[in-house]
């Protein structure tokens, strides 16, 4: 049976760095707590890149590295929940940028689990042999969606883009499972709202930006995170152990910890950045694989990937490279 499989990895930082310290001039807040709190230092903002920008700049990374003709993706599919435009998606103008005539392209809005839903979806179309080659990116530009006077959240995302080229297989080597889960009941705890214009029939303007139940996400993460891998190692057969490397969502070093701690793992399985990065929302799975893999992380090593965020949504896919 054909499933999918991940060929080659691409990312895009922006270059402008935003360290806590330079943030403790914005709001008040101390290095101090936000890396004790959340493991991050610095995060980069995109200053003078669109979104499109960033989504193009990690497809065509990937692309040159693998040689695949753009005109032979069949699909691009964009998680991402800040784009520059609410019409037309970003993965449409992507298409644009690389000339990839042939594929459909759409956007996926499931926040920081966006990639992970992506691969998923992905994986169904290859399974039913609608498309051979398939390119996913994950971009985000929290910048734009953050009240930077407020410090509960604007220490914790970033802005940036990974992309996968995942092709159809019928080796053992690929996308082994994929799981996507949400509970729309606790969207409250993660929103960010869009600043709507007045129109001549009803009043609708505000100035609203992200708000976050910090607590809240952090018990759904470990909690629900954690089950979902338990689950997913029960499904395939597998233990916690024969996996070599955890790529999780880069939200926060503690919430990894958690999940480390009821998987019963030691804590250097799980791959970290956002020391560097911050919180990049859907982008940050795709930025890690890109980082292992230009490190020569990758071959042979079975992944376990989880991506969780506003929605509530959760999802973990297994991966054997
Ligand atoms: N700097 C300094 N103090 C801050 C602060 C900041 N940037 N942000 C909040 N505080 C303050 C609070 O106002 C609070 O003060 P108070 O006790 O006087 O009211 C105090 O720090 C403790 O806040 P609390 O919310 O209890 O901290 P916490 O230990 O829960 O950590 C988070 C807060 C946000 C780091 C943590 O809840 C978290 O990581 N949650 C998950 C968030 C996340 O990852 N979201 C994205 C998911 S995709």
């Amino acid at each position: 049976m054909y499933h999918g499989r991940i060929i080659e990895t691409g990312r895009y930082l922006p270059e402008f760095n935003v360290s806590n310290d330079d943030i403790t001039k914005l709001v008040d807040t101390s290095d101090e707590w936000i890396y004790s709190r959340t493991g991050i230092k610095n995060r980069r903002i995109a200053k003078d890149e669109s979104v499109v920008y960033m989504a193009a700049s990690a497809a065509k990374n990937a692309i040159s590295k693998c040689e695949l003709d753009s005109m032979n993706i069949d699909m691009i599919v964009v998680a991402t929940v800040s784009p520059d435009y609410a019409m037309p998606s970003v993965a449409c103008m992507v298409q644009e940028q690389l000339g990839a005539e042939n594929a459909f392209c759409f956007d996926v809005n499931a926040a920081c689990s966006g990639f992970v839903y992506g691969l998923d979806i992905i994986d169904q179309f290859i399974k039913t042999r609608k498309v051979k080659n398939a390119l996913l990116i994950g971009v985000e530009k929290f910048s734009h969606l953050l009240n930077w006077e407020d410090r509960d959240t604007c220490v914790l995302f970033g802005d940036g883009a990974g992309a996968v080229i995942i092709e159809a297989t019928e080796t053992e080597i690929g996308i082994i499972d994929t799981q996507s889960r949400s509970i729309g009941k606790q969207f409250e705890a993660l929103v960010s709202p869009l600043n709507n214009n007045d129109t001549p029939f009803y009043n609708e303007s505000s100035e609203a930006y992200i708000t976050m139940d910090g607590r809240a996400v952090f018990q759904f993460a470990v909690t629900k995170v954690s089950a979902l891998l338990k689950e997913v190692f029960q499904t395939q057969n597998i233990s916690a152990d024969e996996i070599d490397i955890y790529v999780l969502h880069q939200a926060n070093s503690r919430i990894i910890e958690g999940i480390a701690k009821r998987l019963k793992q030691p804590i250097d399985k799980f791959y970290m950045n956002m020391e560097s990065y911050g919180n990049t929302s859907a982008a940050t799975i795709p930025i890690a694989l890109d980082e292992l893999n230009r490190a020569g992380e990758l071959i042979g090593k079975t992944i376990a990937l989880s991506g969780f965020g506003a929605g509530l949504t959760y999802g973990t896919a297994i991966v054997k490279f």
